[in-house]
C-alpha cells in the first residue's frame, strides 16, 4: 500500500471509530467475536498423530532468545531445542532478518517442520513509541487507545512478529506498585472498555494481511493488588471484591475475543496464579467460555516452588498442566520434568493434546503453515515502522493523554507576551526517558524532548527557548542550582520539568516513596522565588505525591511518559495548539499514608466528617486524594446542569435514559468527558459511594450547550449480592453526572 492510500484509510478508520465511540452508550458492550479457532480442525489432528510426546511437549515450550531477556535467564541453547521440536515458540526475537533466520532453522532443521510462533512485549509500541498505557488511559479516547494498539501491532507484525504480551488489564489502586504504569489505572469499567478497545486494536479483523498480532491479556489475575505495593508480592481479598473489581476487565478483553492470557506470579486465595484451577478452569474455561490458549508468566511455574504449594518442580509443572497452563514460558519445566506425572497418572495424554491442539490451531489461524514466512517481508518492515502516519497517530495520542492538574490565573496557554521561555530541571532535554518502561524496541534518538518540541515551534512564535538542567533526577547534587537561577532572571515564564526516570516503573520496580525524586522539588521551589510564572511538567510512571509540588506552582501538567513524539505533543499544549483534555484514570494521594486511596469505596459506619474524633479518619491528613479518579482541566470551562431521567422509578427490564447539558463558558473549543456514576444505596451487602457506568468525551464549541443522553440497563444495577448471585435487588440509587469521580451532581431512581 502507499503512504498516501495508508494515511487515507487510517484518516477513514479514526474518523469511523470516533463516530462509533460517539454512538456507543453507557450499557452497550461489544458481544464475543466469532471463535477464532478451528478447534479438531483435521490438519491439525493429523499433524498431531505424527508428533512424538517431546515435540508435543515442545510446543507447550516458550523461550525467550539470547536478544534480551525479562526475566531471570535460565536456559541458553534455544536454537538446539528448535532442532529438536522441543521449542515451538520464541519471545525476545524480533525484525525480519533475525526470525527469518529462526523460522529457516525450524522449517529446514526440524523433523515435523512446524512454524515458530514469535512473542515480545509489545506494550506501548514497537518502534514508534506511544504514551505509556496508563497515560492512554487518561485520554479517555477509546478510538485513540485502539488506534494506537493498532498501530503498534502492526509495526511489530512488519517486524515478524505474530504475538504481543499485552494488553495489560490488571486494574491497581496501589501506585507504589511499579506496573501501574501498563495498565488503565483503578476502575473497573474504564479498565473494561479499554480492554475491549485494546484487543480490537491488536488483533482487529484477524491475520489475513498481517498487520495485526494475536493479543495476550494478563495477568491473569489480580496482579495488581500485591500487598504493600511491592511487585510479585501476595494477592488475599475476598472472591466478591475479586469479581466484582477485578475480574471484569480480563473477562472484557476475552469477550472481546483475546486469543491467549497469561498468568500472573501472584497467589489466589492462597494458590499461585499459574496452578490455580479456581482462575483457570473454573471462571476462565467454565464461565467465560475461553478457547484460546494460556501461557505461564516467565517462570511462575518453577515459581510455585518458592511459593511453597508444591514440593518440586516436578509437582509445580504437573499442577500447572491439571490447572491448564497451556504454554510454559522460559522454565523449561514442560519441556523436562512433566512426563513424570503421565506415567504416574496425574496428568493424561488428553491434558497435553489440549494445550498442543489450542497452539496449533493458533498457528494455523495465524496463516504459519501455508506461508511460515508470512511475516517477513523487509520491504514492509522498512516502509511501515516510524512511517509519518504512525508518528502523527502518536503525538495525535500524546496530547491526548496530558493532564493539567492546576492553571492559577489561567497560565496557560502561554502567553504570546512570553517571548523568553527557560526550561529548567532534569527531564527538560531527556529523549531517553520519554520512552517510558516496557519500551518495546523504541530508541531515544527517536524521541523529541521537551526542549526540542518547545523550539521547533518557538521560532515561528518569535520566542526563544533557552534550557538548562539544574540538576539530576536522584541524589542531593544542588550545584546546579546557581546557573538555573541566573538564567531564571532573564526568563518570562519558566518551565521546570521534573519526574521518574522511566526505570523506576514498570517490572520490579515498586517504590515505597512515590515523590518526586532528589532535589527537584528544591529546585522547583528556588525557581518559584523568583516570583516568575512558573508551568511544572511532571512526567512519571505512576501517581506520584505532588502535594509540595501544586503548591509552589502556578500551573501543573501531568505528562507521564508520552513516548516517541512527546515534546511535540507537550508543545502543542503549552502553546494553546490543542486544548488538554485528559483526566486521570488513577487517583493522586496527598501522601502514601493514605495508600490505597480510591473513588470507589465504601461508606463505612463512620462515614468521614473531618469535625468528628470517632469516625474513620487520619488525625493528620483529609480522607481524599489530593488529584481524584476522573480529574483533570481544560483551557475552556464546563458547566453541568443537574441530570434528568425519563422515569424515576423503573424496573429490571426498562432502559433508563439519563440526560444532562453541559456548556462551555469558555471563549474556547474544548473537549469535556463527561462522566456517569451510580451509587446503589442499600443492598444485602454494603455498595460503594460511586461506581462508573458510562463516559462520554465530547467536543464542545465556546459558548455552546451539548445535551448528552446516557442508558443504563439491569446490568448496571447488578452486583454480586449476598448469596453471590449476579443481579440486581431493589430499592434507591443516586445517579451522579459530572466532571469527576468528587461530583455531587445527582438524581435519586428507585429500582421497583
Ligand atoms: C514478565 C512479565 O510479568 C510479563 O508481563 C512479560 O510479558 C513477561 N515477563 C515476558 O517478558
Amino acid at each position: 500500500m502507499n503512504i498516501n492510500i495508508l494515511y487515507i484509510s487510517i484518516v477513514i478508520y479514526v474518523l469511523t471509530s470516533a463516530s462509533l465511540s460517539a454512538q456507543v452508550s453507557a450499557t452497550e458492550r461489544p458481544g464475543a467475536t466469532e471463535s477464532l479457532f478451528s478447534n479438531n480442525d483435521p490438519f491439525v489432528e493429523n499433524l498431531m498423530k505424527q508428533m512424538s510426546l517431546d515435540e508435543k511437549l515442545g510446543q507447550m515450550t516458550l523461550f525467550t532468545t539470547d536478544w534480551g531477556s525479562t526475566g531471570p535467564t535460565i536456559r541458553p541453547g534455544f536454537e538446539n531445542d528448535i532442532r529438536s521440536g522441543r521449542c515451538g515458540a520464541l519471545f525476545n526475537s524480533h525484525t525480519v532478518e533475525f526470525t527469518r533466520r529462526l523460522q529457516k532453522i525450524a522449517l529446514e532443521e526440524s523433523r515435523l517442520k512446524i512454524p515458530l510462533l514469535f512473542g515480545f512485549d509489545v506494550i506501548h509500541g514497537y518502534k514508534t513509541m506511544f504514551p505509556i498505557p496508563l497515560a492512554e488511559a487518561s485520554s479517555w479516547d477509546l478510538a485513540a487507545i485502539e488506534l494506537s494498539a493498532y498501530v503498534m501491532a502492526k509495526e511489530a507484525a512488519a517486524a515478524g512478529l505474530h504475538w504481543t504480551y499485552a494488553p495489560m488489564v490488571d486494574v491497581s489502586r496501589e501506585p507504589r506498585w511499579g506496573r501501574v504504569m501498563e495498565g488503565a489505572g483503578e476502575d473497573t469499567y474504564l479498565g473494561s472498555r479499554i480492554a475491549e478497545a485494546r484487543v480490537r486494536g491488536i488483533q482487529g479483523d484477524g491475520f489475513a494481511k498481517a498487520d495485526r498480532m494475536v493479543a495476550c491479556v494478563k495477568h491473569f489475575a489480580a496482579y495488581g493488588a500485591p500487598i504493600a505495593g511491592r511487585d510479585y508480592a501476595t494477592v488475599d481479598m475476598s472472591e466478591r471484591m475479586l469479581r466484582e473489581v477485578y475480574l471484569p476487565p480480563y473477562e472484557a478483553a476475552v469477550k472481546a475475543g483475546a486469543l491467549s492470557v497469561m498468568t500472573s506470579f501472584n497467589e489466589y486465595d492462597g494458590v499461585p496464579a499459574s496452578g490455580n484451577r479456581f482462575l483457570l478452569e473454573k471462571v476462565l474455561r467454565n464461565e467465560w467460555k475461553f478457547e484460546g490458549f494460556v501461557v505461564s508468566d516467565y517462570t511462575s511455574i518453577n515459581e510455585m516452588v518458592n511459593h511453597g504449594n508444591v514440593k518440586d518442580e516436578t509437582d509445580a509443572g504437573i499442577l500447572s498442566i491439571q490447572a491448564g497452563v497451556d504454554m510454559d514460558m522460559q522454565g523449561a519445566i514442560y519441556q523436562d520434568k512433566v512426563k513424570a506425572g503421565l506415567k504416574d497418572g496425574r496428568i493424561t495424554l488428553a491434558h497435553i493434546d489440549n494445550s498442543v491442539r489450542r497452539i496449533l490451531s493458533l498457528k494455523k489461524k495465524l496463516g504459519l503453515f501455508d506461508d511460515p514466512y508470512k511475516y517477513c517481508n523487509e520491504e514492509r518492515e522498512a516502509k511501515t515502522i516510524l512511517s509519518p502516519e504512525h508518528l502523527e497517530a502518536t503525538r495525535d495520542v500524546a496530547r491526548k493523554s496530558i493532564v493539567l492538574l492546576k492553571n492559577e490565573k489561567k497560565i496557560l496557554p502561554l502567553s504570546p507576551s512570553a517571548k523568553r521561555i527557560l526550561i529548567v530541571g532534569p527531564l527538560g532535554d531527556d529523549q531517553e526517558n520519554m520512552l517510558g518502561a516496557w519500551s518495546g524496541s523504541g530508541e531515544a534518538r527517536h524521541c523529541i524532548s521537551l526542549r526540542a518540541g518547545m523550539e521547533l515551534q518557538a521560532k515561528a512564535l518569535g520566542v526563544t527557548v533557552d534550557y538548562v538542567k539544574g540538576c539530576a533526577i536522584e541524589g542531593d547534587d544542588q550545584t546546579g542550582f546557581s546557573a538555573a537561577l541566573m538564567k531564571a532572571k532573564d526568563a518570562d515564564v519558566i518551565i521546570v520539568a521534573i519526574g521518574e526516570s522511566r526505570d523506576m516503573s514498570g517490572e520490579a520496580a515498586a517504590r515505597a516513596m512515590i515523590g518526586v525524586p532528589g532535589v527537584q522539588t528544591d529546585l522547583l521551589k528556588l525557581m518559584k522565588s523568583t516570583g516568575k510564572p512558573v508551568v511544572t511538567v511532571v512526567m512519571s510512571g505512576r501517581p506520584l505525591i505532588l502535594t509540595n509540588v501544586q503548591n509552589q506552582t502556578d500551573a501543573l501538567v501531568q505528562a507521564w511518559f508520552l513516548g516517541t513524539q512527546a515534546g511535540n505533543a507537550l508543545a502543542d499544549v503549552l502553546f494553546g495548539k490543542y486544548n488538554p483534555s485528559g483526566k486521570l484514570a488513577m487517583s493522586f494521594p496527598r501522601h502514601e499514608g493514605q495508600i490505597p486511596v480510591f473513588y470507589s469505596q465504601k461508606n463505612t459506619g463512620r462515614p468521614y466528617d473531618p469535625s468528628v474524633k470517632w469516625n474513620s479518619r487520619y488525625l493528620d491528613l483529609p480522607n481524599d486524594p489530593l488529584f481524584p479518579f476522573g480529574y483533570g482541566l481544560s483551557y475552556s470551562s464546563f458547566t453541568y446542569s443537574m441530570p434528568r431521567v425519563d422515569k424515576t422509578s423503573f424496573s429490571n427490564s426498562d432502559a433508563l435514559t439519563v440526560t444532562v447539558d453541559v456548556t462551555n463558558t469558555s471563549g474556547v473549543d474544548g473537549e469535556e468527558i463527561v462522566q456517569l456514576y451510580i451509587r446503589d444505596l442499600v443492598g444485602s451487602v454494603t455498595r460503594p459511594v460511586k461506581e462508573l457506568k458510562g463516559f462520554r468525551k465530547v467536543m464542545i464549541r465556546k459558548g455552546e450547550t451539548m445535551t448528552l443522553t446516557f442508558s443504563l440497563s439491569q446490568k448496571d444495577f447488578s452486583f454480586y449480592r449476598q448469596d453471590m448471585s449476579f443481579g440486581t435487588e431493589a430499592g434507591d440509587f443516586d445517579i451522579f453526572v459530572g466532571p469527576a469521580s468528587d461530583t455531587q451532581n445527582k438524581v435519586r431512581v428507585t429500582l421497583q
